[in-house]
């Protein structure tokens, strides 16, 4: 049975630190159990749907992704009653296929950051909790967002491998090389440990990426952030109406395979 969202949250990456066409209602200023979050929650009403927006980098853009402060972000939206969270994340594309400014909802990920808190599983007086993270991301949450894609018009890939690396730095060509061989689709610096926290949490969670630029040495030019704003400022106003149009969704009734 399709049934609403009852309160979608929205993780916004390099480019979305502001949810356009969201009618703010509160501002919350929450501390969890692991400190604060990048910002305070924003709540309000994204298309007649209530959401929670969360800004990873901070309002200011001001959070490197390997010091966001990923298990406050997460178990701040669960404490405010999220019932899913759609991540957009700006990323590199590997794939010939995904040239800059190609629409992604990857579904599977390989983790390559260190060194970040990457669970809630980490002292003996909590339960060991090994988490099935054979899909990372949820079929229906990403379901949804291939729809909405299409109901705003606009071409997206709806599979793919998302490499998550460290930076800040961007990588090597030798790196991306590596990582291709992996098989990795795109690369961004954020998808983990937000999705392995998401899934600890048991909050659906899926992710719209966006290819910014050709990841390194697969393009025969280097990575500019000229180029990067440029796509941004062309690409994001469809991103906005495609969060728009799937947190005002009903959740699809077919599961991917
Ligand atoms: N690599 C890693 N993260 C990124 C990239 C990239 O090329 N582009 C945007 N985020």
């Amino acid at each position: 049975m399709a049934e609403q969202f009852d309160l979608p949250a929205i993780i916004g990456g390099s480019g979305l630190q502001a949810m356009p066409g969201l009618d703010i209602t509160e501002r919350v200023d929450i501390d969890t159990a692991w400190g604060q979050p990048s910002s305070p929650i924003t709540v309000g009403q994204l298309g007649g749907q209530k959401v929670l927006f969360l800004a990873r980098h901070s309002d200011e853009h001001g959070i490197p992704p390997h010091k966001v402060n990923y298990r406050a972000n997460i178990a701040a939206l669960a404490e405010l009653g999220a019932s899913c969270v759609f991540a957009f994340n700006a990323v590199g594309g590997i794939s010939e296929a995904l040239g800059a400014g190609s629409l992604v909802v990857p579904d599977q990920i390989i983790d390559y950051t260190w060194g970040r808190e990457h669970t809630y599983s980490d002292s003996s007086d909590v339960i060991l909790n090994f988490v099935d993270f054979t899909e990372p991301y949820d079929a229906q949450l990403r379901a949804a967002l291939i729809n909405a894609a299409a109901l705003s018009g606009c071409d997206i890939t709806g599979q793919g491998v998302y490499g998550a690396t460290q930076g800040p730095r961007l990588e090597s060509a030798a790196e991306i090389i590596r990582m291709e061989r992996d098989g990795c689709d795109i690369v961004g610096m954020t998808g983990m440990p937000e999705a392995g926290l998401a899934r600890e949490k048991n909050l659906p969670y899926a992710c719209l990426a966006l290819v910014v630029n050709a990841a390194a040495g697969k393009s025969d030019r280097l990575i500019s952030l000229e180029e990067i704003t440029q796509v941004m400022a062309e690409r994001m106003p469809l991103v906005n109406t495609i969060l728009t149009e799937v947190c005002n969704s009903t959740l699809a009734t077919q599961e991917l395979t």
